[in-house]
């Protein structure tokens, strides 16, 4: 299957996603997107001979439109964003309906929505005194974490004593979830597309 990956940080999630299906050819990532040209992900791409494409924050419209023409040209099937912070054009999201997934690092619906990313995250959780958080996989459709949800796995959180704590938790978990769902579209045990 041939992906394209949306990051704009670290990219550990993009690693995890390389390190599962290494050595195989089931998935074959065509390119890395990103809006931010300095973010450590594009390190990962750089090394892996993947080729990459930075959004200009300032013409970011112009930018999905071409990345639309591209991923269609590239007969891109799967789009997955992982740890990608912008919201994606209303176009964009049209133009790939039910092929776009994104890994959010909590139980969805509760913890997400605008400005809910990355610590954010779970500096909100460690307030709310939950003892349970996670990491949850949803399509994604033209505002932040409302897509539906197509998996979710838990942690136990009740002895971490600092948000730090919760997402280095959670983010052992992603490494898990995100590849096995991808592996799972793939295997057509989960249906994208239609
Ligand atoms: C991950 O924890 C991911 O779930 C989160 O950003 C981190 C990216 O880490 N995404 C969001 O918060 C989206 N709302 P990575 O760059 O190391 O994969």
């Amino acid at each position: 299957m041939r992906l394209t990956v949306f990051v704009s940080g670290r990219g550990s999630n993009l690693k995890s996603i390389l390190d599962y299906f290494n050595l195989n050819n089931k998935v074959e990532i065509k390119l890395i997107v990103t809006d931010n040209s300095l973010c450590k992900a594009l390190d990962i791409a750089k090394q892996n001979n993947i080729p990459f494409y930075c959004i200009d924050k300032k013409n970011s419209e112009q930018g999905f439109e071409y990345l639309i023409e591209l991923l269609k040209n590239e007969k891109v099937e799967l789009i997955v964003l992982a740890g990608f912070l912008k919201l994606l054009s209303s176009s964009f999201v049209s133009n790939f309906k039910q092929r776009i997934i994104n890994i959010h690092p909590a139980l969805l619906p509760a913890f997400g929505g605008e400005g809910m990313y990355g610590i954010n995250v779970h500096k909100a959780v460690f307030q709310s005194g939950d003892k349970i958080s996670g990491a949850t996989i949803h399509f994604v459709d033209e505002t932040y974490d409302t897509g539906n949800i197509i998996a979710q796995e838990k942690v136990d959180i009740s002895e971490c004593k600092t948000p730090e704590e919760i997402a280095a938790k959670v983010l052992t978990i992603e490494h898990q979830l995100l590849p096995k769902v991808i592996n799972d579209i793939v295997d057509g045990k989960i249906v994208i597309g239609n």
